[in-house]
């Protein structure tokens, strides 16, 4: 099944920019290069679910990054708008309600859930100030369980963890990664960084790449080298 998918549409470009008009400045730009488009809390939150709909009707695909986590009523009546506006992908935290209540609530429509196990941001001291009994590696195996029981249809994690978590899920699962950095690019806030190609070979179906196209000199000319990484790796796979 994920063989199928065109290496242009493992592309995600994560529209991190404050404002509907920049983005959309940026989308012209990236032309045909680009197919899919993630959009987070900062545009999210500043009128770029109208345009998620509208990337959406103009055929593009939209991944809305907004790591859902309320009750379960709560939870899938937000599921719904969100599969109303015809996104791809939509995040969750892998709790369980959560989880199920996103699954449940996305029946019958285009919309994907995929779970955010452990926020990468998190160590084993972190989760411990939350209560939690276990480490990062033991909650991450131990809710990618869950979510494929589930039925969650995908997990956001590192290249780090996607060989591991394509071990423990198997390849029902879409692994999506963020951290990417073709070479020669700088890492920023990222800790842990991966190459296209790494990534890949590591496991992961799609590529979430913000800076290294949108502070790109050319954007376009950044999105086309890296969907010409994925395929030159997809083929080595
Ligand atoms: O600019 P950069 O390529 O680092 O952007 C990566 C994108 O992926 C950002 O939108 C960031 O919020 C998101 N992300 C991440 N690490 C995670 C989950 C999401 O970098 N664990």
């Amino acid at each position: 099944m994920a063989q199928t998918i065109e290496p242009r549409d493992r592309l995600i470009v994560a529209l991190d920019i404050p404002g509907v008009a920049d983005a959309e400045a940026m989308i012209a730009r990236l032309g045909d290069s680009v197919s899919f488009y993630k959009i987070g809390y900062q545009l999210g939150y500043a009128g770029g679910l109208s345009l998620a709909a509208e990337l959406a009707r103009a055929g593009k695909k939209v991944f809305v990054d907004l790591k859902l986590h309320d009750i379960g009523n709560t939870v899938a009546r937000g599921v719904e708008s969100v599969a109303k506006l015809g996104a791809t992908f939509l995040t969750v935290h892998a709790y369980p309600q959560t989880m199920k209540a996103a699954v449940d609530a996305r029946a019958g429509s285009n919309l994907k859930i995929l779970a955010v196990t452990v926020l990468t941001s998190y160590d084993d001291n972190d989760l411990k100030d939350t209560g939690s009994r276990f480490g990062v590696s033991e909650l991450v195996a131990m809710r990618a369980r869950q979510a494929q029981a589930i039925g969650i249809d995908g997990l956001v994690c590192s290249g780090e963890e996607a060989a591991n978590l394509r071990g423990i899920v198997g390849t029902g699962m879409s692994l999506v990664t963020p951290g990417i950095r073709p070479a020669g690019n700088a890492a920023g806030d990222q800790k842990r960084v991966m190459t296209p190609a790494r990534a890949i070979a590591a496991g992961a179906d799609y590529l979430v790449v913000g800076r290294p196209v949108m502070e790109a000199a050319d954007p376009k000319a950044a999105a086309d080298a890296i969907v010409a990484e994925i395929k030159a790796a997809r083929g080595a796979l």
